[in-house]
């Protein structure tokens, strides 16, 4: 029995969050699992009423939980960073979800911005660490409000940190079997500090795995290749920053936020998925969001539970419903309401 805590958030968060757990009912009564769902409020709203994020303990009984299914964090009333900081990324460090997953996966040509480039050609994942770097919230101001004012922000990389999320890399480079190549993206050329530490780290890891072709490329480079030669990549690993960059250019190349999921994964422990567009106030209480995101959150949850039979299934239907159904991607110009949407899914597992 797998206790999935469901956090729904703000904006359109709700609306997606429900479409998803719709098709994991579906899933779970096709695939015989069996799973209970807790609500938990955190969000925006909570905090204009409470203010209060999360505390230690909402942490502490997340724990107890098989996985966490999340909507959107981001409400337009909360100043920029406090939402963001003492929900999403204190859920991620406290829970020490230190990998961000994030497949690359264009499921219809006809979405894709690049021209001439096919479903075969936009198919690889980043791996982005995802507990330290710039987001450490390492620094300090020195004479701040003055003329003199310097605003430090620290890049603090371990070696046990970086290490971990590289082996990570490559282990799912190996399971993923697909051209078994992994590639450091980075910036060796300017940030000789943290940039050292990983490629050292990186060539020292990858002699455990001589089946697995190795690669660098700076991150400026890489998103020109996003969009020139994305072909060319298989699993690509790199640090907080770039991995929250580079895998926008990512979510509009597979077709847009509409369908890009990612999982805050734990090996160890419990893990968090959500699609990675934010809450769309604009779209809120509309019925015109795509939902998709977040149904392939859920099978990426399903996979990661070990249910791989409906973990394929999900895709698939997102496969079918995008070919053969839906007229865009985007919100309100999908031909079908975010209900429909959903149900579309649910019809085809
Ligand atoms: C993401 C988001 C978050 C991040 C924000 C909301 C803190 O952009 O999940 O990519 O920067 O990691
Ligand atoms: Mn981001």
């Amino acid at each position: 029995m797998y206790k999935i805590a469901v956090i729904p958030g703000d904006g359109t968060g709700p609306e997606v969050v429900r479409e998803g757990l719709k098709v994991l009912d579906a899933a779970s009564k096709k695939y015989h699992f069996q799973y209970e769902t807790n609500v938990f409020n955190f969000g925006g709203e909570n905090y204009l009423k409470t203010q209060k994020t999360i505390e230690d303990k909402d942490v502490e009984e997340l724990r107890r939980y098989s996985a966490i299914f999340l909507g959107a964090i981001g409400h337009p009333e909360v100043k920029p960073g406090i939402l963001e900081t003492g929900i999403l990324l204190k859920l991620r460090f406290s829970l020490d979800q230190y990998i961000n997953l994030r497949p690359v996966k264009l499921y219809n040509a006809a979405f894709c911005p690049l021209k001439d480039k096919r479903p075969q050609d936009v198919d690889f994942v980043v791996v982005r660490e995802n507990s330290e770097g710039l987001y450490k919230g390492m620094g300090e101001f020195k004479d701040k409000g003055t003329m003199d004012e310097v605003a430090i922000q620290i890049s603090y990389n371990t070696r046990k940190g970086v290490e971990r999320c590289i082996r990570y890399a490559f282990e799912y480079c190996r399971k993923r079997n697909k051209n078994k190549k992994v590639t450091l993206c980075g910036k060796t050329n300017v940030l000789t500090y943290a940039w050292d530490l990983w490629q050292r780290t990186f060539d020292i890891v990858a002699k455990d795995y001589p089946d697995i072709a190795t690669d660098y490329a700076h991150v400026d480079a890489t998103t020109m290749w996003f969009v020139k030669n994305p072909e060319w990549f298989d699993v690509i690993v790199t640090d907080n920053m770039f991995g929250d960059i580079i895998t926008d250019l990512g979510a509009m190349i597979q077709g847009g936020m509409g369908i890009a999921a990612g999982g805050n994964i734990n090996p160890q422990g419990v893990s968090m998925f959500e699609p990675i567009g934010g809450s769309a106030p604009k779209y809120t209480g509309k019925n015109v969001i795509n939902p998709l995101a977040a149904i392939c959150a859920v099978g990426m949850m399903l996979g990661n539970l070990g249910e791989t039979k409906a973990a394929e299934a999900i895709e698939k239907a997102v496969i079918k419903v995008t070919t053969t159904k839906l007229k865009s991607l985007a919100a309100g110009r999908m031909g079908y309401s975010t209900q429909v949407v959903g149900d579309l899914v649910v019809d085809t597992i």
